[in-house]
C-alpha cells in the first residue's frame, strides 16, 4: 500500500512516523506476517517512540486491499498517537487469527482492534483478554456470541445492502441515480450474491439488499431464473472469488446457456466476487459494457481493480466506504480505553452479537458510479487518476 494512504489515514500524522509505518509494511506479507503469529519471531510492531502501551491489531487477511488499508491506517493513527502497535493478518485462516491474538495478550497489548474472519470463533482468546482488564473493539465485523466485546465500530451496513441493491436499480434502468422509479418494468433477470455466512455483515449487507429488491421481485420486475434466492444459496464462504465464479459459472450452465435468456444483473456484496462474477459472464460470451448491455454488477470497498472496471463501465457501481475514516473511530475508542473513559456510540441498538447489544459506532457510505469516482475517490485521495486509469495501486 502506497505512502499517500498513510498520510491520508493519519490525520496529520508526523512525516518520520508515516514513513517508519511504511517500511514496517514490508515484513507484512501473509506469510511473514502468519510465521511471525505461530513463531513470536515476526511483526509489524512499531519502531515509533510510545508513550501509551501496546496495542494489538488484528486483521483477517492481505488478498484484498481494504483489509490492508485498514490495518495501514490503525497502525500509523495509533504510532501518531503515542502508542506502540502489532499489527497481524491472519490469511483467512481462523486457527492463525486465534494464535496471533494469544500471542498479543501474552505479549502485554492493553488493548485489543479485532477484524474477525470468523464473527463466533475467538471465545477463548477474548476470556483471556477480558480476565487481563483488556478492552477489545470489534473492527467492521462484529464478534459474536460474547460477553468480551466492548465495542464496534463500522459502517451503516444494513444500509451497505441497501445501496448495493439500489445501484443494480439504477444499472437496470429501473431506478435513476436519485432513487427516482423510471416506470421501467422489466421483467430483468437478476442473479444474487451473498458474503461469507460466518461474517454477520454479510447478513446485514443481505437484509438492506434483499429488502430493497423485494418489491421489485414481487411485481415481476425483477426475476431470478436460478431460483437461489435464499441467503444459504447464495452465501460465498471467506468471500472467495474463484467460489464466486464457480457458481455464477454453474449458474450459467444450469439456468441460462442453450436457452434464450440472459442475465440482465447481479447483486455482488464485494468487489471482488464482482470480478469473478464478471469473468464467468465473459467466459460465456458475455461482452461489452454495460452501456451495450453487459450485465450490471454491482460491488463493495471501491478496490481499485473494480474502480478501473467501473470506469471502462463493465462493472457497473461499488460501495465506497472510507477505511481511513473507519480506522480513526477505532483510533478514538482504543484512545478512550486507554485513558479510563468510554467511547462514544452513535448506535446501541442494532448490533446484537447474540449475548448483548454492542455499542457501536456506525459510518455512513456511498455508492461509486463512473461519473462520481473522481468527486468521491480522487478528490478525496482515496486513489489517484493514474491509479484508476491503470487499475493497478502504486
Ligand atoms: C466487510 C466488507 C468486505 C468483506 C470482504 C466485510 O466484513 O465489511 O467491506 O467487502 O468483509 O472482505
Amino acid at each position: 500500500m502506497k505512502a499517500k494512504k498513510y498520510f491520508a489515514a493519519a490525520a496529520g500524522a508526523a512525516l518520520a512516523i508515516s514513513l517508519a509505518a511504511c517500511s514496517g509494511e514490508g515484513a507484512g506479507s501473509e506469510e511473514e506476517s502468519t510465521t511471525g503469529a505461530t513463531t513470536g519471531t515476526e511483526s509489524t510492531e512499531s519502531s515509533a517512540p510510545s508513550e501509551g502501551g501496546l496495542v494489538g491489531v488484528a486483521m483477517p487477511t492481505q488478498t484484498s486491499e481494504r483489509w490492508i488499508a485498514d490495518g495501514d491506517a490503525v497502525k500509523a493513527g495509533l504510532e501518531e498517537a503515542g502508542y506502540e502497535v502489532d499489527l497481524q493478518f491472519a490469511n483467512d485462516d481462523i486457527p492463525t487469527q486465534g494464535q496471533q491474538v494469544d500471542q498479543m495478550i501474552t505479549n502485554g497489548a492493553e488493548a485489543l482492534i479485532i477484524a474477525a474472519i470468523d464473527g463466533t470463533a475467538l471465545a477463548s482468546q477474548l476470556d483471556a483478554a477480558a480476565a487481563a482488564g483488556i478492552p477489545v473493539i470489534s473492527y467492521d465485523r462484529l464478534i459474536r456470541d460474547s460477553e468480551n466485546v466492548d465495542f464496534y465500530v463500522t459502517f451503516d451496513n444494513y444500509q451497505v445492502g441497501v445501496q448495493q441493491a439500489t445501484s443494480l436499480l439504477v444499472g437496470l434502468g429501473v431506478l435513476d441515480k436519485d432513487g427516482n422509479e423510471t416506470g421501467e418494468t422489466g421483467p430483468f433477470n437478476v442473479e444474487l450474491f451473498a458474503g461469507s455466512p460466518d461474517d454477520n455483515n454479510a447478513t446485514f449487507f443481505w437484509n438492506g439488499a434483499i429488502e430493497t429488491l423485494q418489491p421489485y421481485l414481487d411485481a415481476g420486475t425483477l426475476v431470478v431464473p436460478s431460483g437461489q434466492t435464499d441467503f444459504e444459496q447464495a452465501a460465498i464462504l471467506r468471500w472467495q472469488q474463484e467460489t464466486a465464479q464457480r457458481r455464477m459459472e454453474d449458474i450459467l450452465t444450469s439456468t441460462y446457456v442453450g436457452t434464450d435468456q440472459e442475465v440482465d444483473g447481479v447483486l455482488s456484496p464485494y468487489d471482488g466476487l464482482s470480478r469473478g462474477i464478471i469473468t464467468a459472464l465473459q467466459n460465456n460470451g458475455y461482452e461489452g459494457t454495460v452501456a451495450d448491455g453487459f450485465p450490471a454488477v454491482s460491488g463493495q470497498d471501491a478496490e481499485i481493480a473494480s474502480v478501473k472496471l467501473i470506469a471502462d463501465d463493465v462493472q457497473f457501481a461499488t460501495i465506497f466506504k472510507d477505511t481511513r475514516k473507519l480506522a480513526a473511530q477505532a483510533i478514538t475508542a482504543t484512545e478512550a480505553y486507554l485513558e479510563g473513559t468510554e467511547p462514544e456510540a452513535n448506535n446501541t441498538t442494532d448490533y446484537d452479537n447474540g449475548v448483548k447489544v454492542v455499542p457501536s459506532f456506525l459510518l455512513e457510505s456511498d455508492i461509486v458510479y463512473a461519473d462520481n469516482i473522481e468527486s468521491l475517490l480522487i478528490d478525496s485521495g482515496y486513489w489517484t487518476a493514474e491509479e484508476v486509469a491503470s487499475g493497478v495501486s502504486e
